[in-house]
């Protein structure tokens, strides 16, 4: 294989492909501005993209292209690809078993702690697929690492592949970086001693460690120093262990507003907001878009409206909440569970109010990323309310794309509050009455103050674009 100065890894690629009627390969560039900024920066600088296969139709391409490499069968627009054919019971080992059910319940902490988790020899097992699919990670990025080269490992999937990284290659600077939350030690503690151990001192095998936001960051120092019994500097934000000196950053993401306005200006789009617009009528407009991720606490959002409703019943006929909850990790029974909850409680608020006149809450579950684009023009209200969130892009990309100065309604707890909670209307994410007045509020704000808030919280949305983002994250590692 070719070498490379930059590598990126990461479990889900910036490509994917589908299988065609006609059973012909079709593949399309992951959407979203973080993709689009590293992208940009990886052509430039003669990187590869390392990441996993995740559908059949991937790995299908993955074995058509010579070893893998997808630039070489594919037209990538000069991306390089190396994506990796993970035998698929390990595959669902790593990411379902311990990526989605695990890590991410951990860092979000979302376990119903009195019945999970309870980690017995199946999870063991488990790990071991989730250690065998860090070791495929960091073969390819050894094997296409030129002298010298910076490595930047993203997320949770790979919290391993720093410290075996490093002891095959101690020539490459390693950046690692988390785009969840991150857990305080008295909740990374459920997991066994022996797996924290190894989850923290796999990351602590890079030179550098990336958090979105401040609180994150100084947990991971904590979990540092109360698990490993590491030597942590919280002024400095450094960790000493195994010999080395590792350095935590915080990096925030913004939206990438070229990218999104780009997107706006698809025909696509025009035609969505022509179909919202008619289904909307004169109401006042509440708009959420999200996967439907049990973090994302998409029912207690809707119950929130309702008590909206049920308090203020003057709003009732004047306003529509939009809904948007798209399908995700249908592998994980409780996302299942969830997405039925989302789609109960839905339907009971509109049996409750609608009226001949008046559908309450329009929820729709198919993902259509133009409609989501034309949503955030429309709104009056974005709500975005996750028990938990990295960062939460939504809540950055609404307000650039909003012309109607809509009103943001943001939990405290995710990461975007740090630099938009000043100018949204910000709540407690468990507390749906507090929700509902907020929503309240932002229907009722004055003109002025809308317009004011929304020009700040896009000023706040935009500062630091994902080419921004990830050139410091590079350059951070000298
Ligand atoms: C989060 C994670 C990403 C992940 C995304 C979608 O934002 O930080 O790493 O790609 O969720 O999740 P999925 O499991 O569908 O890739």
């Amino acid at each position: 294989m070719d070498k490379a100065q930059i590598l990126i890894a990461s479990n889900r690629g910036p490509v994917s492909f589908s299988t065609a009627p006609d059973g012909a390969l079709e593949h399309r560039r992951g959407g979203g501005g973080l993709v689009s900024g590293m992208i940009s920066v990886a052509t430039e600088v003669d990187g590869i993209w390392v990441c996993a296969a995740l559908s059949d139709a991937d790995r299908e391409a993955a074995a058509r292209a010579p070893g893998a490499r997808l630039d070489l069968e594919y037209d990538l627009d000069g991306m390089r690809v190396h994506m990796l054919d993970i035998p698929e019971e390990t595959f669902q080992g790593a990411y379902t078993g311990v990526a989605n059910s695990t890590l991410w319940f951990l860092q979000h902490m979302m376990y119903d702690t009195p019945n999970k988790p309870s980690f017995g020899s199946e999870f063991r097992r488990r790990w071991e697929d989730y250690t065998a699919y860090n070791n495929a990670f960091a073969e390819a990025l050894v094997a296409g690492a030129a002298d010298g080269a910076r490595v930047a490992v993203q997320d949770y999937h790979l919290a391993l592949v720093p410290r075996i990284l490093r002891s095959r290659r101690p020539d490459l600077r390693i950046a690692h970086f988390s785009h969840t939350p991150w857990a305080p030690p008295e909740y990374l503690r459920l997991l066994p001693d022996d797996i924290a151990r190894e989850l923290l001192s796999g990351m602590l095998g890079a030179d550098r460690l990336g958090f979105l936001s401040p609180r994150w960051a100084d947990a991971f120092l904590r979990c540092c120093a109360e698990i490993l019994g590491a030597d942590v500097d919280f002024s400095r934000r450094t960790v000493e262990h195994g010999g080395r000196v590792v350095g935590v950053g915080v990096h925030a993401l913004g939206a990438d507003e070229a990218e999104l306005r780009a997107s706006a200006a698809d025909p696509r789009v025009a035609a969505r907001r022509e179909t919202l617009e008619e289904l909307v009528g004169d109401t006042r407009l509440i708009v959420r878009v999200d996967r439907t991720e049990l973090s994302k606490n998409i029912v207690r959002g809707l119950e929130a409206y309702r008590e909206l409703l049920l308090a203020h019943p003057e709003w009732r006929g004047r306003v529509t909440h939009l809904a948007f909850a798209y399908p995700s990790r249908g592998d994980v029974p409780e996302y299942r569970e969830y997405t039925d909850r989302v789609l109960r409680v839905a339907k009971e608020i509109n049996e409750e109010f609608a009226t001949s006149g008046w559908t309450p809450l329009v929820l729709e579950v198919n993902d259509d990323y133009p409609r989501s684009l034309a949503s955030f023009q429309l709104a009056d209200v974005l709500l975005v309310n996750p028990i938990r969130d990295g960062m939460n892009l939504v809540a950055k990309e609404g307000p650039v794309l909003s012309e109607r100065d809509s009103v943001l309604v943001l939990s405290r707890e995710a990461g975007a509050a740090d630099e938009l909670g000043r100018h949204a209307l910000t709540v407690n994410p468990y507390d749906t009455v507090e929700t509902a007045r907020a929503l309240h509020r932002a229907l009722s704000m004055p003109a002025d103050e809308r317009r004011q808030r929304r020009e700040r919280l896009v000023e706040a949305a935009v500062a630091l674009a994902p080419r921004r983002w990830f050139q410091d994250q590079l350059r951070s590692l000298g």
